[in-house]
This record gives C-alpha cells, structure tokens and sequence, in this order.
C-alpha cells in the first residue's frame, strides 16, 4: 500500500474513532495498529497517535524526548482567566506532577516513595476489605443494582478517604467533590457544568488543606502524615500547596480508573461464565484475572507526550512541539506480544500497558490490583449468582480517554 493510501485508510479510522459515540473502539484499534507502519498523523492536530505495543512502550520510557509538560492544553486547563475561582483551581491542578518532568516530577513523586510499595499496600489490605465489605452489605441478593453509582463508585472513594484519614460522615461530601474534580478532566464538562466542577474541587481543596494543617500540628498514622514526614529526593520537603495537589492527584487518578477496572471487569465476568466458574472453584486466580481485566479493557485508553527535540521514530519525523498521542488500548491487543489477542485469558503472563512504562507507570497499580482482586473475591463470595440486569448496560461513550460504562445494570 502506498503512503497516501495508508494515509486516506487511517484519517477514515481516526474520523470515526474520534468523530463521537463509538460503542466498541477495539476493530478500529486493531486496524490501525494493523495499518503501514502503526503510526498515523492526527490531522490538524499537530500529532501522531501511536498504537504498537513497542511503540508505546518506547515512547514512554523516553521521558527526555517525550515529555510530560503537558498542563497547557489538557483538559483540566480548561477555564475562564477572568474568573477568580477558576484561577485559584489552575494554581492547584497545574502543579500535578504528572503533568511535569524531572526534577520537578521527581520531587513530587519522591514523596510517595514508601507510601504505595507492595508491602506498604499489604497494609491497606484491612481498609480495602472493610470498604468492599460495607459497599457489598448495603444490598442483598436478588436486589438489582447499577454497579456503576453502586459498588464501583463506592470502594475505590471509601479506600482513598480512609488511607487519607477523612472520617465516616465527611465521605458522602468527599465523594461528591472527588467526583466534581475528576469531571474536571472530561473535555465535554463546560460552561456551568465546569463552574460547577471547579466549585466542588475548590471545596476538596479547602477540605484537603484544613486536612494537612491538622497533620501539621497533631500527625497521626496516616499517609498524610507519613508525607509530611517524607523528604523529596533532593532533602527538602514539600510546601502546603504542593502537598494538596499531591493528595488531589491520588483522587482523581485513582477513583474513576479503579471505578471502571470494576465496572469493567463485571461485564467481562458475565460475558465469560467459564472464567467466572474457574475463579469460583479456585479463588487464588483472581489477581491473573484482575491482570487480564486490565489489558483486555483498560480503564484508560490515551495518555499523551509533547516531543522536546526534532526526533526519527522509526523512519518518521516528529517535530519539536508536536504531540504523540499513546493509544493504550491498541498496544494491548498487540499480536506481536499476545497470542490470540482478542481472547480473555486469564493465564497470560505478558505485562500490559494499561497503567503504561517508565517514570510515570501509576503509582497506585499495587493499590488499585488490591482493589481489584479483593473486590472480586467478596463479590463472588457474597453474591456467588450475580447476573445480567433486566435494563441494557450503557457504555460511556463522550469521554473518549476514560473507558467504562454509564451504567452497568446488575441482578445481584
Ligand atoms: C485500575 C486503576 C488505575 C489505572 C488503570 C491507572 C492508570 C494510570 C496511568 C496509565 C498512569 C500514567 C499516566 C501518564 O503518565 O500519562 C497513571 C499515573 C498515576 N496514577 Fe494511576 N491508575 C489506576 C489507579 C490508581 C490509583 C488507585 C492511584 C492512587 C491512589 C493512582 C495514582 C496515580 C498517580 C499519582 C499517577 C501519576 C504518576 C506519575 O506521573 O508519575 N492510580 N495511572
């Protein structure tokens, strides 16, 4: 195939993968991947969207030429630069430091160090099995549910405010203003819909800053605590503000994606009676399964990189300004890596990208696999023949970066 046919064949994927509500994104995926040589230019853009698995991986382990600078022109910037509460909110969400490279990057991250490790997490097991445990006794069998406002939502908000010491009767507020400032990063929420979400994350700021000043003064033994107790990599430690936008980016990078790993993995459950019946049998296969949930439908589809320096990739040119837009989605149903990609199998053992490489891999993959695997444990102990609900489940379709469903009607 020539390039100019390669590149009318890819432009006419992008137009409808892009051009809004597509319910299965994977055949479009896979074709592009398929296409010449897995890169293709996003039209006007200024970008290549990149779906080969070594590709992605490639471009997320250079973070000297693919760099996480990114604020300016992502989602959460958008806002009114006459508005003070707009402004006040830009000051907290453009110090995330996913947003950022080294050293400044690296000092935020440096705080977490000891706080998300493996063993670290082990010690939320308790926490963790509380939260699946009260969400699960809120119902009973035969009840149907929407797994989406329910359980989904619940676990993965109850986890964060319990590691952060936020007290029973304050969650309710916690997870609505978790949930306005994650709609933050949904390109779709404007106009009102945005005045509103930045009120809500203005009031979890608020919340969150009272939080670290009582820390300050009387600390505790809590991950608030422990980070005020932390030094960054170069010996210093962090000032209040950066504290806030640390414990604001646990929120919103951990609830919807670890909401959606749940969602996700439910539906694929139902789909896969035989996988069902095999973790039933032999519960010490979940966290394969949980893995598999993973590659198979990540919660994130998209992460991006701007390219510091005029690079070749692969035969191609990227220049100095120009974004790669990583399509994580595509990568993990890479043939090149995965026998018989389009099988949900919970024996692989090759690693997926969905919580991708390099200096930004998620921070909260040991705490989010916990979630995971705990959730499912209690889900099929305690309603051992949940079922498809009576109303269709409802994908999400707008936000195109954050896979799962509207709602995910369940018989319990
Ligand atoms: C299934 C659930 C989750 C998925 C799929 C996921 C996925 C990801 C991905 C793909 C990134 C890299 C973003 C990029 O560099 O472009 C990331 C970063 C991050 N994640 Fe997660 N995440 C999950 C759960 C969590 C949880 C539970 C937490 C914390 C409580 C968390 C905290 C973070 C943080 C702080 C970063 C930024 C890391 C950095 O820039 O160095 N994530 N996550």
């Amino acid at each position: 195939m020539t390039t100019a046919r390669t590149t009318a064949a890819a432009d006419l994927l992008i137009g409808k993968l892009f051009g809004g509500a597509v319910e299965d994104p994977f055949p479009l995926y896979d074709e592009l991947r398929e296409l010449g040589d897995g890169i293709h230019v996003l039209e006007g853009l200024n970008a290549h969207m990149i779906t080969r698995h070594a590709d992605v991986r490639r471009i997320s382990g250079d973070h000297k030429t693919f760099s996480s600078e990114i604020f300016e022109g992502s989602s959460p910037s958008i806002h009114n630069p006459d508005d003070p509460e707009h402004r006040r909110f830009i000051d907290t969400a453009s110090q995330l430091f996913m947003f950022h490279d080294p050293p400044r990057h690296t000092r935020g991250r440096s705080t977490f160090r000891h706080a998300f490790t493996p063993n670290a997490v082990r010690g939320w097991q308790a926490e963790v099995e509380r939260a699946a445990d009260r969400s699960l006794a809120r119902y009973h069998a035969g009840q149907e549910i929407d797994m989406m406002t329910g359980p989904a939502a619940e676990v993965p908000v109850a986890v964060i405010a319990a590691i952060l010491g936020v007290p029973d009767e304050v969650q309710p507020k916690f997870r609505e203003w978790s949930y306005g400032y994650a709609s933050t990063f949904d390109p779709m929420v404007l106009g009102d819909d945005r005045d509103a979400a930045i009120r809500a994350s203005l009031e979890l700021f608020d919340y969150l800053a009272g939080l670290i000043a009582q820390r300050r003064a009387e600390p505790a033994d809590d991950l608030v605590s422990h980070m005020l107790g932390t030094e960054t990599f170069d010996g210093d430690r962090l000032s209040d503000g950066e504290m806030l936008s640390q414990l604001a980016l646990l929120l919103v990078a951990g609830n919807e994606t670890t909401t959606n790993l749940i969602g996700n993995g439910v539906t694929l459950l139902l789909d896969h009676p035989e996988t069902r019946a095999a973790l039933m049998a032999d519960p010490a296969r979940i966290p394969g399964a949980v893995e598999e949930m993973l590659r198979f439908e990540p919660p994130l589809h998209y992460s991006g990189r701007k390219v510091t320096v005029d690079t070749e990739f692969n035969g191609r040119h990227f220049p100095a300004g120009s974004m790669v837009l990583l399509s994580l989605g595509a990568a993990n149903r890479d043939p090149r890596v995965y026998d018989d990609p389009l099988r949900f199998d919970i024996d692989r053992t090759e690693p997926h990208l969905s919580f991708l490489y390099g200096i930004h891999f998620c921070v909260g993959a040991h705490l989010a696999r916990l979630e995971g695997r705990v959730f499912f444990e209690k889900l099929l102990a305690t309603y051992p023949d949940f079922a498809a609900g009576a109303e269709p489940a409802q994908r999400r379709r707008l936000n195109i970066v954050a896979r799962g469903w509207d709602k995910r009607p369940v018989r319990l």
